[in-house]
């Protein structure tokens, strides 16, 4: 073959892949991995032909295994949250100016977003969540921590495939066990409205989520996960503004012990939780021994915001302070899994329990180690504003917008004048 025939021929080539992409998102946010392995040219380019870049490992179109997902992931403009987006560019981030997305894992852009105010502080963005390396979208290893807090998962490895397979291949079968090869995959099983596993088919774990064994083999030094993905349902509208009603993911069992897949020493050298002044200095209890039980259980549904309990149980949930509802059942959680407020009912003092996710978001967040709230300052809100410009050491350098966002755009008004730490949802006043 010429030279020119063999431009031709990857000229043609980046054509049909294009076309076939097109076609691939033409579905909208209808479908592509459909809870399994979507369509393989999508992300792999079969003879080195690459459309976006150099090309990585296992003949990926990208350089490197998150910004294959990121080419779909993020986007370009967003006018605001877009569907299955969870990262805002770079160039879109100017300073004051927060991230997009508002997916419950969060948007990895806040870890392109330092800070420092004054008196003294700062607020780097690499703490600010997982810190995943996608080289064609700027993000790198974090230069903190050289591998997971409580456990050794190497931080320079740390990418989309570390937690979710790229492939999908674990699957909720019909009797609720997760396997890998049983029957096939007929959609995403993470939503209210995804199908049920039936005789003839499996539906996807949530998020297409790594479980028992699993492993990214590019890379060297991981180890293999030893939980299975939690049983957890998200909204269908699950991306968007929670200004006017929440978004409730309906957390059931399990998330935890799935975060523990890499912090697995969580219990026994990492993590002080200290509420002021209490002097404890274990990790705070999480999953089956971290029950609420009836006396926080009832403040949970008491706490409007500070110094408010008048709340019902009926209507306590709050998606900043989630808890896991201790179920199991799909169906069950399927009905709780709202973002209109139709369901806003608070925990069950005998099953509910506190999970990673109450206090954490899986991505990343607005504020130090990914919190859903600020934990590191005395108020959240003061004198009615996020960030007061006198006092910017309580929203830790933020502007009022970049608060806002990061407590996804609710408005200040539903809380306290000077509202203190959303650890009191819980445990207000009883330390
Ligand atoms: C969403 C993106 C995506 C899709 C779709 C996808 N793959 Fe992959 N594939 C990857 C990534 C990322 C890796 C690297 C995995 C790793 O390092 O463990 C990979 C690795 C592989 C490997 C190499 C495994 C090894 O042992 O090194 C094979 C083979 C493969 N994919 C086949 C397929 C086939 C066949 C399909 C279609 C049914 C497919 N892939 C669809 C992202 C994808
Ligand atoms: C070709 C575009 C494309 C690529 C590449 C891609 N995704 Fe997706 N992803 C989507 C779309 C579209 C959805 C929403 C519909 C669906 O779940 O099929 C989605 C949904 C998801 C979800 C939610 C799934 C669920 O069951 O709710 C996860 C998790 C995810 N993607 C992870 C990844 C990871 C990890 C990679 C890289 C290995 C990746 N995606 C690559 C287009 C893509
Ligand atoms: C595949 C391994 C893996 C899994 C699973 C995992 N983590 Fe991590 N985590 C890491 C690594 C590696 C780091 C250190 C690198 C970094 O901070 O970016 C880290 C860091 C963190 C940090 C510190 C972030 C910061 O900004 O300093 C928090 C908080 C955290 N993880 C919470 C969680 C939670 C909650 C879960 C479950 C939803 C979880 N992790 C699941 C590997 C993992
Ligand atoms: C440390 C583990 C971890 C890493 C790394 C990670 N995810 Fe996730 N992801 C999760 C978990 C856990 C959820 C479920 C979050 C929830 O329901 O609160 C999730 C949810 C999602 C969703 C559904 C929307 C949402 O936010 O709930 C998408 C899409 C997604 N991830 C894509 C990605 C992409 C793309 C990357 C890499 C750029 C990535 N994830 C990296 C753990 C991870
Ligand atoms: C009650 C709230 C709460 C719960 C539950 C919780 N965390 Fe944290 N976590 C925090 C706070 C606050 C910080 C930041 C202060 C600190 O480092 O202690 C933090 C910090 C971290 C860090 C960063 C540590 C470092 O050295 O930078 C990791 C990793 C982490 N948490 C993982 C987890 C995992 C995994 C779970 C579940 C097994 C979990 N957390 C449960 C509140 C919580
Ligand atoms: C969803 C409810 C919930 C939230 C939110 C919560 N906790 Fe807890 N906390 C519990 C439960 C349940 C226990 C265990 C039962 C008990 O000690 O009464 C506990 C126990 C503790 C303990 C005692 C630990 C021990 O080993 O004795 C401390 C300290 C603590 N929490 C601090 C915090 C801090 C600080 C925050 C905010 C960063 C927080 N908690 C947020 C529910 C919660």
């Amino acid at each position: 073959m010429g030279v020119d025939e063999v431009k031709q021929l990857t000229l043609l080539k980046s054509v049909l892949l294009t076309t076939a992409l097109v076609l691939v998102m033409a579905g909208g946010s209808s479908a592509f991995h459909d809870g399994g392995a979507g369509s393989c040219i999508a992300c792999h380019s079969l003879h080195g032909t690459d459309i976006a870049s150099t090309g990585g490992p296992s003949l990926l179109r990208e350089q490197d295994t998150s910004s294959s997902c990121l080419y779909c992931h993020q986007g370009t403009g967003d006018s605001g949250p877009t569907s299955y987006h969870v990262s805002t560019p770079v160039n879109e981030l100017p300073l004051g100016v927060p991230p997009k997305q508002l997916t419950p894992g969060g948007d990895f852009g806040w870890l392109k977003k330092s800070y420092t105010w004054s008196p003294g502080g700062e607020s780097r963005g690499e703490q600010h969540g997982h810190n995943i390396v996608a080289a064609d979208f700027l993000y790198s290893a974090d230069g903190i921590h050289a591998a997971a807090p409580g456990g050794s998962y190497p931080a320079d490895g740390l990418s989309c495939i570390s937690c979710h397979d790229p492939h999908g291949r674990y699957r909720r079968d019909i009797g609720g066990s997760i396997s890998t090869s049983v029957n096939p995959i007929v959609g995403s099983g993470s939503l209210a409205s995804s199908p049920d596993p039936g005789g003839i088919g499996s539906v996807g774990v949530n998020s297409l989520l790594g479980g028992k064994g699993y492993q990214p083999k590019s890379v060297s030094g991981a180890v293999p996960f030893v939980n299975d993905p939690p049983a957890a349902v998200a909204p269908d509208d699950y991306n968007r503004s929670e200004a006017t009603t929440q978004t409730r993911v309906a957390y059931g069992a399990g998330m935890s012990e799935w975060c523990m897949n890499c912090h697995s020493d969580y219990s026994v050298t990492m993590h002080t939780v200290v509420a002021s002044g209490s002097g404890t200095s274990a990790a705070h209890p999480v999953g089956a021994s971290g029950l609420l039980g009836t006396a926080i259980a009832d403040t949970y549904n008491a706490y409007v915001k500070s110094g408010d309990l008048t709340g019902l149980s009926s209507a306590s949930y709050l998606s900043l302070v989630p808890f896991e509802e201790g179920i199991t059942v799909i169906t069950t959680l399927k009905g709780r899994a709202r973002s209109d407020d139709s369901v806003l009912s608070g925990p069950d003092a005998t099953t509910a329990q506190v999970t990673c996710l109450t206090c954490h978001r899986a991505h990343a967040s607005g504020w130090d180690s990914a919190t859903r709230w600020n934990t590191k300052s005395n108020f959240i809100v003061y004198g009615g504003y996020y960030a007061p410009a006198a006092n910017p050491e309580y929203a830790q350098g933020r502007t009022e917008a970049e608060a806002a966002r990061a407590y996804y755009d609710r408005p200040v008004s539903m809380f306290a004048l000077n509202q203190d730490s959303l650890c009191n949802k819980c445990h207000n006043g009883n330390y």
